[in-house]
């Protein structure tokens, strides 16, 4: 067993916003790296059926959802018990990460998420229009609150495995590749800096490829969506439209994109749900695989602080990054029955716990393409077995999630007063550092596949051969 190192002391009380597959997954690892005062650890969430977990070791548990009406009442009374400084753990869905973020730092606590979560109803509001419902517009309003309340306690936003973990790996493959290619240039320290070593190695791209390979013991029931983590969440997500990081490489845009006319300016959106669009990708175990172009906050966050700009601000350089999601088998077969029905619900949910999984692993990484090395993946290949071993009440995926929400918890408490900060913006060598043991195999690997390998084959397509890696190339529809 590894030596589990205690990484500091939260003094106030600590308010966990859900207890879910992520929350309860989260639990042990706070125990287990953090002093604290047990008698001030509280968890809420409408739904009781794990609070024997809370019960066994005397964590407070308030059984309620919070609501527009009733957050600031709740958490005024839970996060400043007994003095010092609180921390406030949001783990749920239904929730507005950017009201209680913003409540959080008024009442001086520190705050991390692992999404952008809104209160119900945004996801599948028709009349909202697709530009209103993206991960895009929910990303703005967090950035609006920073720009008029700069500073201040630290909250972490989008601070998972995926947003979150990959921003660091992210850096860390630049870092490899640097190396690899032989650059001369610095180590670089700031955004700026980071964007011109992109720039530099040729990074035409991201994809942040993932490969769940976690097998049910018993198989999928007809009618249950099955996943390795939140279905709500997942729902959620594959439904907005699909949006991507948009580079300044490519050449051509799909018909139904859209752009934005406010905010950073570094993604595009296509009118059509995410979790239905298929994209080209590689992990090290599928060699090659469709993936889910589902949106994801990473794909904007990354997009947008490797851009370098001229002195009018004109991006001159942006790497189109995107997610390409293949979700374990069970996942898939559940969006194939649900977009069979035109987007209609399964009519029961069903999240894979660890003593219901055969075997597999979560492939979670970055690959990095266009540059001289042609594409470069580097990420985690944890398997449940060793998962297992690490940590209990959670599958691969659920640890590469709380691991990154730990590291993410470790870094606020040291730089406690940093303001709103993303994954892009942390320090991160030090949340690798923190989170390392928690990923099993870390491995960066080179693969000479493109988007085009193979292609044309009996059928002719409509491809770029000029460039492989054109979007209009990944893009299977
Ligand atoms: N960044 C990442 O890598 C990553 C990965 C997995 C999950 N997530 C996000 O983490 C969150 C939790 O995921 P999960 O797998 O634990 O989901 P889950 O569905 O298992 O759990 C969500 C919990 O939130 C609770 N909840 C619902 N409404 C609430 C309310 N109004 N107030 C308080 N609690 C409420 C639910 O009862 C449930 O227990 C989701 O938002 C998900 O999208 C992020």
């Amino acid at each position: 067993m590894p030596h589990w190192p205690r990484h500091g002391r939260i003094e106030g009380p600590i308010v966990m916003i859900g207890f879910g597959s992520i929350g309860k997954g989260t639990l042990p690892l706070i125990e287990r790296h953090f002093a604290f005062d047990p008698e001030r650890f509280v968890v809420i969430d409408p739904d009781d059926s794990d609070r024997k977990l809370l019960d066994d070791r005397g964590v407070r548990f308030v059984h309620l959802g919070l609501t527009r009406d009733n957050y600031r009442e709740i958490l005024s009374k839970h996060l400043t018990q007994g003095g010092a400084q609180g921390f406030c753990v949001n783990l749920s869905v239904d929730t507005s990460s950017l009201d209680i973020m913003r409540f959080c730092r008024e009442l001086g606590a520190l705050y991390i998420d692992t999404v952008i979560e809104p209160w119900p109803g945004f996801y599948f509001d028709q009349a909202r229009g697709n530009k209103a419902r993206t991960n895009y517009a929910l990303r703005e309003t967090v950035l609006a609150e920073r720009r008029a309340n700069p500073g201040g306690p630290t909250a972490v936003s989008c601070c998972g495995a995926n947003p979150g973990m990959v921003s660091w790996f992210v850096k860390q493959a630049l870092v490899n590749l640097a190396r690899d290619l032989g650059d001369k240039g610095e180590a670089p320290k700031t955004k700026d800096e980071w964007g011109r070593l992109a720039q530099r190695l040729g990074v035409k791209g991201i994809h942040i490829a993932e490969r769940d390979t976690q097998r049910a013991k018993s198989p999928k029931p007809r009618n249950v969506f099955v996943n390795t983590w939140s279905v709500e969440g997942f729902l959620s997500e594959g439904m907005q439209p699909a949006e991507l990081g948009w580079g300044t490489h490519e050449t051509w845009t799909p018909p139904n994109a859209s752009f934005h006319d406010k905010g950073c300016g570094a993604a595009i959106f296509l009118n059509q749900p995410g979790a239905n669009t298929r994209v080209r990708s590689w992990t090290p175990t599928a060699r090659g695989q469709y993936g889910f172009l589902v949106t994801h906050n990473e794909s904007i966050s990354i997009a947008d602080y490797y851009t370098v700009r001229d002195r009018d601000g004109e991006a001159v350089y942006r790497p189109t990054c995107h997610y390409a999601y293949h979700p374990c088998d069970d996942a898939v077969l559940s969006l194939h029955e649900l977009f069979g029905r035109a987007g209609e619900m399964q009519s029961a949910q069903h999240i894979l716990g660890e003593a219901e999984i055969l075997d597999g692993i979560d492939e979670l990484g970055v690959l990095l393409y266009g540059h001289a090395r042609n594409a470069y993946w580097y990420g985690s290949q944890l398997s449940v077995e060793e998962t297992r071993a690490l940590a209990p009440y959670q599958n691969a995926t659920g640890l590469q999630v709380t691991s990154a929400v730990l590291a993410g918890m470790v870094w606020a408490l040291e730089n406690p007063k940093a303001g709103i900060v993303e994954a892009d913006e942390m320090d991160f060598r030090r949340c690798l550092e923190v989170q390392r043991p928690y990923l099993g195999p870390v491995i960066g690997v080179t693969t000479d596949w493109t988007p085009l390998a193979g292609r044309p084959g009996l059928f002719p397509e409509d491809i770029d051969e000029s460039d492989p890696w054109q979007f209009r190339n990944v893009l299977a529809g």
